[in-house]
């Protein structure tokens, strides 16, 4: 296949995910968006089975294997973490909610902080926020398990209001060390609540979404929390844009 037809391709699947992010789950296909063989290549119901699988291979980093990265995220779940004092939080919680998923991740997401289902249940994102958050992940061609998903802070604040500045300032040097220990080529940074956290900076996240940020050396992409895409549908595209960017970064990072 030539340059321009893998541009096309790239393209119509880009924008199937694109809307199946928006709920469409069957495109009316036309003799142009089948294969050789005359299988469907562009219904979104194929894609949904199953997510473009990705390449993420990348070259060894120097720093530990995947299995080392495991155990010092366990050692400090359970020896810092678990049992945290160290802010009013504490005082509400049923459990602390750590972080999930590969930890020799490219891609890490951090949102605010847990609400009632997370605080529930143990692990970010599990509410329905977390489950639109599972549908762009799969959009973009990973799984949930590919990626890192972490917060702010670990302990739900009550009735789900944001956490306080310095309830997230006591909070940052476990996510610090986390992200020293995952070392993600990218972090998603998800609303604004996470990038005040996270970045230190009173920039709007309406302004600064979509716009590269650096933490620590580390490439970091601002978009808007699933929370407010539930609310606010129409954010989806360029939330899809910002992610369309990280995958793009992504892919010129990866070996061939
Ligand atoms: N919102 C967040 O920011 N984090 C979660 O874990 C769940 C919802």
């Amino acid at each position: 296949m030539n340059e321009e037809k893998k541009d096309v391709l790239r393209e119509v699947r880009s924008h199937l995910r694109y809307r199946e992010l928006m709920g469409t789950r069957e495109v009316p296909v036309t003799g142009n968006l089948q294969n050789k063989a005359g299988g469907v290549i562009a219904r979104s119901e194929a894609t949904r089975q199953s997510p473009p699988t990705r390449d993420t291979r990348r070259s060894p980093r120097p720093s530990g294997t995947r299995d080392d990265k495991q155990v010092a995220l366990d050692e400090l779940n359970t020896t810092q973490v678990k049992d945290c004092t160290k802010c009013r939080l504490c005082e509400g919680r049923t459990q602390t909610v750590f972080g999930v998923g590969n930890p020799d991740a490219d891609l890490m997401f951090v949102g605010e902080g847990p609400g009632r289902d997370e605080d529930a249940k143990g692990e970010p994102f599990v509410g329905r926020a977390g489950q639109l958050l599972t549908k762009i992940i799969e959009a973009m061609g990973f799984k949930r398990s590919d990626v890192y998903i972490g917060n702010c802070v670990k302990c739900r604040p009550p009735n789900n209001r944001q956490p306080a500045p310095d309830e997230m300032a006591t909070c940052l040097p476990y996510l610090r060390r986390q992200i020293e220990i995952i070392e993600p080529k990218v972090i998603v940074c998800l609303g604004a609540t996470a990038v005040a956290g996270l970045l230190q900076t009173d920039q709007k996240i309406s302004r600064i979404r979509g716009q590269w940020q650096e933490w620590d050396g580390m490439k970091v992409m601002p978009t808007f929390h699933p929370a407010f895409l539930l609310r606010n549908p129409e954010m989806k595209k360029p939330v899809w844009e910002d992610m369309k960017k990280v995958m793009e970064y992504l892919k010129s990072t990866t070996a061939s």
